[in-house]
């Protein structure tokens, strides 16, 4: 028998308690029992977005709602910034040169953190920079980028900025008011954790004046339609949503709010400082950094002499553990090991156990045991400091 550990990055583990919500029968989308839960979410989803801001939601996966950005808020020929360290960074490249927009492109090597004084630059020279497009948590790579600093820099300048935080939100912080994020995008399937298809966006009055006067051709991701729906006495969506996946929703939001936002975070920041200690502890090197804020996903070097397909495929085959390869430069070159959303310590010792023996298979040089050692350590410290013993 196999048993399956799903370690990406998305999509992610799904809670039970979420499942079954979601098997519940299906009801309508124009009733009071819709609207209301659709309201329950929508405050919720504002809780974990840390705004005040309208959080609006489609039926898509996280792209949707990052072409929904750049529709609503530029027209053809308006200049852009996009500063990328990813593959997901250059996504918004992509749709920036798929939309007719003249995209300034910043790109840093897969590994780096995007240089806040770098977009300080290009709007100090271009004041006529309508929207800086940025990746929180570089999912390629394990960087998470400082939004912070970012949000420092972008609200001295007209510009609107808006935040791929897809696999962030939820497990990186993000303080979407404080920070001064005017949108920021998020999916379902990371540390929302229920399965593809939902999509999200919030958008502060900075990012609404500038989405009025957008003229880009749009339907159905029109913000505008979607806010109205919003505004009604008993909020509703413009078109049917995936009421099944919004019951799920609801009820990952209330594991979310049951557990608090600083504890969330908190766990995060052990699980990736438990496997990147794992990672260094059976003598790999890591390619995503060494650092609390990488709280997401790690990325883990390929060894010499490992081939990174066999690998993955092995490591799933035989220990039913899915990890995440590369993508881009990077591809063949690095695993992922994805931590955010539905995982505590027992998720983390299964992947570096099956990790060992995987490498041991394959015939590279490993002592047993000494990754899984190193991540309990670090979970042993944080009951120590802790004195809460639900890793
Ligand atoms: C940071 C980031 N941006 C964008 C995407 C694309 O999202 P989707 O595949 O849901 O369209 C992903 C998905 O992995 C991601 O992690």
């Amino acid at each position: 028998m196999i048993k399956k550990f799903l370690m990406t990055p998305g999509p992610t583990q799904v809670p039970p308690q979420v499942l079954s919500a979601m098997a519940r029968p299906v009801i309508h989308h124009r009733t009071s029992e819709y609207s209301e839960l659709f309201a329950r979410v929508n405050e919720n989803l504002k809780y974990v977005y840390q705004t005040g801001n309208d959080v609006l939601s489609f039926a898509s996966s996280g792209t949707g709602a990052m072409e929904s950005a750049v529709i609503n808020l530029c027209s053809p020929g308006d200049d852009v910034l996009v500063a990328a360290c990813g593959k997901f960074g250059e996504r918004w490249r992509d749709l920036a040169d798929a939309y007719g927009l003249v995209a300034e492109f910043h790109e840093y090597e897969y590994g780096e953190a995007v240089n806040p004084d770098d977009i300080n630059r290009s709007l100090e020279a271009n004041p006529h920079i309508k929207v800086v497009f940025v990746t929180h948590s570089e999912t390629s790579s394990g960087v998470v980028n400082d939004m912070q600093a970012i949000g420092a820099v972008v609200e001295d300048f007209d510009a609107v900025l808006v935040s791929d935080s897809i696999s962030g939100l939820g497990s990186a912080e993000i303080k979407t008011d404080e920070w001064m994020i005017d949108v920021v995008v998020a999916g379902s399937q990371k540390a929302l954790m229920i399965p593809p298809g939902l999509a999200f966006v919030s958008v502060s009055d900075k990012a609404w004046a500038l989405a009025e006067k957008a003229r880009s051709p749009r339907f159905y991701f029109d913000w505008l339609k979607a806010r109205k729906g919003l505004a009604q006495a008993k909020p509703t969506t413009a078109f049917t949503p995936p009421v099944s996946l919004m019951a799920g929703l609801d009820a990952a939001l209330g594991l979310i709010r049951e557990e608090g936002l600083q504890a969330l975070f908190h766990r995060h920041i052990i699980m990736g400082r438990a496997t990147r200690a794992a990672i260094k502890g059976m003598g790999l090197t890591l390619f995503s950094p060494d650092e609390d804020r990488s709280s997401s996903v790690t990325a883990v070097r390929v060894p010499e002499g490992v081939d990174e397909a066999r690998l993955r495929i092995h490591i799933r085959d035989w220990y039913g553990v899915q990890l995440a390869g590369g993508q881009g430069p990077v591809k063949g070159r690095i695993i992922r090991i994805g931590h955010c959303g539905y995982y505590n310590y027992s998720d983390i010792i299964v992947a570096i156990t099956a990790l060992e023996m995987t490498l041991m298979d394959l015939g590279h040089p490993v002592q047993l045991g000494a990754g899984t050692q190193a991540a309990e350590k670090v979970f042993a410290e944080d009951i120590e400091a802790t004195g809460d013993e639900t890793v």
